[in-house]
């Protein structure tokens, strides 16, 4: 009888421990796990749009001539275990691999989080529903009010490739809202 209490003890305080150990920093899910909800067409399908944007291949582009000639000239290796490209080509670099869940991957490049913010506090239905009616802040639960500080943290003159950045014109070339019709049917 003893023993089986303490097994339950035990079990309580790893719980505890556990739950404390999430609630410290928040995980990135990854874009596939945004993709289960947002890939309708009466929604937005975001996924679908986010695929074809360059943001999706900015790891792969990693792996072009281009990106080797630029690695080369910097004296760098392979630009796909560069720390120095790494951090604007994919989502969370630099996190620690804990923090990384079952569906990322460094494949999705500039994914969904790069911008939005670590999924797992958010990426529930009723969450995400509050947040789209209004009710609930998505700030306090991870979710990023974006701006164009959000942009200008890969968009910057540290980037070899610099283009420059304007931040309405960008946005409109990334754009993938959720149609007005559809949100109304959160109000
Ligand atoms: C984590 C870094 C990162 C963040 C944050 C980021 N970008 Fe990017 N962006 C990139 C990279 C890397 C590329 C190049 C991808 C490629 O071509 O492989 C890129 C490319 C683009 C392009 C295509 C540019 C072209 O030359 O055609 C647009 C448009 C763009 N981003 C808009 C935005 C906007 C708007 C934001 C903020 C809401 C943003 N990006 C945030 C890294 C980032
Ligand atoms: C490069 C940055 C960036 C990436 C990557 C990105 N988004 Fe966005 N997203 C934005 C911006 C900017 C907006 C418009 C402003 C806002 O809603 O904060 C937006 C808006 C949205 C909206 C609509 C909000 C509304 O009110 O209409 C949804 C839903 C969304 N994103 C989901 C996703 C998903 C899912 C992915 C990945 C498949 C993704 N986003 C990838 C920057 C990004
Ligand atoms: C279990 C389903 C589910 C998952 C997983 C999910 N979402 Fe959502 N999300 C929703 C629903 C439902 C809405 C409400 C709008 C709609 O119907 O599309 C929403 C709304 C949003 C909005 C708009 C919030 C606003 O201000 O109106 C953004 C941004 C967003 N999601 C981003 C993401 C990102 C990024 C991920 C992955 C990290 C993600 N979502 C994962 C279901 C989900
Ligand atoms: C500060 C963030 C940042 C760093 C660091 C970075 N990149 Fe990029 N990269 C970007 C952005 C943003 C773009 C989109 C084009 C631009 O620079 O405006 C991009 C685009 C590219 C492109 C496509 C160029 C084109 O004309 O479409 C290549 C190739 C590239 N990067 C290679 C690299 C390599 C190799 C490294 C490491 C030596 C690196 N990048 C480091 C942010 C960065």
């Amino acid at each position: 009888m003893m023993t089986k209490k303490l097994i339950l003890v035990f079990a309580a305080l790893i719980l505890v421990m556990a739950t404390a150990a999430v609630a410290a920093d928040v995980a990135f899910t990854g874009a596939a796990k945004c993709k289960m909800c947002h890939n309708k067409a009466k929604s937005g399908e975001q996924y679908a749009k986010w695929s074809e944007s360059p943001h999706a291949g900015a790891f792969a582009t990693l792996a072009s001539d281009a990106a080797k000639a630029v690695a080369t000239e910097k004296g760098l290796g392979d630009p796909q275990q560069a720390a120095e490209c790494l951090k604007c080509h994919v989502t969370a670099y630099g996190v620690d691999a804990a923090l990384l869940g079952k569906k990322y991957s460094v494949e999705e490049g500039v994914g969904c989080e790069s911008c939005h913010g670590a999924g797992d506090d958010y990426d529930s239905n009723k969450i995400m529903k509050a947040i789209t009616a209004g009710t609930t802040d998505g700030t306090t639960v991870g979710l990023t009010a974006i701006d164009e500080a959000t942009c200008t943290g890969c968009h910057n003159d540290e980037s070899p490739t610099f283009k420059g950045f304007d931040f309405a014109e960008y946005s409109a070339k990334i754009a993938h809202p959720i149609p007005e019709e559809h949100k109304a049917t959160y109000k």
